[in-house]
């Protein structure tokens, strides 16, 4: 079988999904960091990689509309949004490793329960689905949105430190704060 350059097809997947080039590379290079930081071992550092990359590919499903929109969501459509979870799961179930299935379904699970789409709490979140969820604000703050202009990077790093413990796990946010520290997080190159 010929070779598939899959680049492609990630940015093929970004373009629909929201016009967002290198969001989902960033995403999965800061996961992957945050999970060495942590001791995870290889095999979650691999599956760390790729639900970094897939985490929000069940908005494929999603109207453009909702997708693109500047400005807050009506009820309606962000109960729809709130389906992608679900959605990415049922698209990559019986295609990949349980666990990357698992780390997408649940990548907006809050440690304090508050999240969506199970309202999980703390330990019950899968630990790939914690480390994604950091990684995956961390760089929707400091990237340019359809909502909002790219955010400084102290005020994001800010955000995350003062909501360990409600929206974040405070030991993936530790490791978060460590990387900061050193200068390690990716960036959005705005031109
Ligand atoms: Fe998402």
């Amino acid at each position: 079988m010929r070779e598939i350059p899959r680049d492609i097809l990630i940015e093929v997947m970004e373009d629909v999904i929201e016009d967002l080039h290198g969001h989902v590379h960033r995403v999965s290079d800061l996961a992957v960091n945050l999970g060495t930081g942590l001791g995870l071992a290889e095999q979650d550092l691999d599956r760390l990689a790729l639900a970094g990359v897939l985490h929000d590919v069940g908005k494929i499903h999603l109207d453009p509309s909702i997708l693109g929109k500047p400005g807050p969501l009506s009820d309606s459509e962000f109960e729809l949004m709130r389906r992608h979870p679900e959605l990415g799961f049922a698209m990559t179930r019986n295609r990949l490793d349980s666990k990357v299935a698992e780390a997408i379904l649940y990548h907006h699970e809050r440690w304090d329960g508050a999240g969506y789409p199970f309202g999980l709490t703390a330990e019950e979140i899968p630990i790939l689905s914690r480390v994604v969820l950091v990684s995956d604000a961390f760089d929707a703050m400091t990237s340019v949105r359809a909502y909002q202009p790219a955010l400084p990077v102290d005020y994001a790093v800010n955000e995350i430190r003062s909501n360990a413990g409600t929206q974040f796990d405070p030991q993936v946010v530790e490791i978060f704060l460590e990387l900061a520290s050193m200068e390690m997080l990716p960036l959005e190159l705005i031109a």
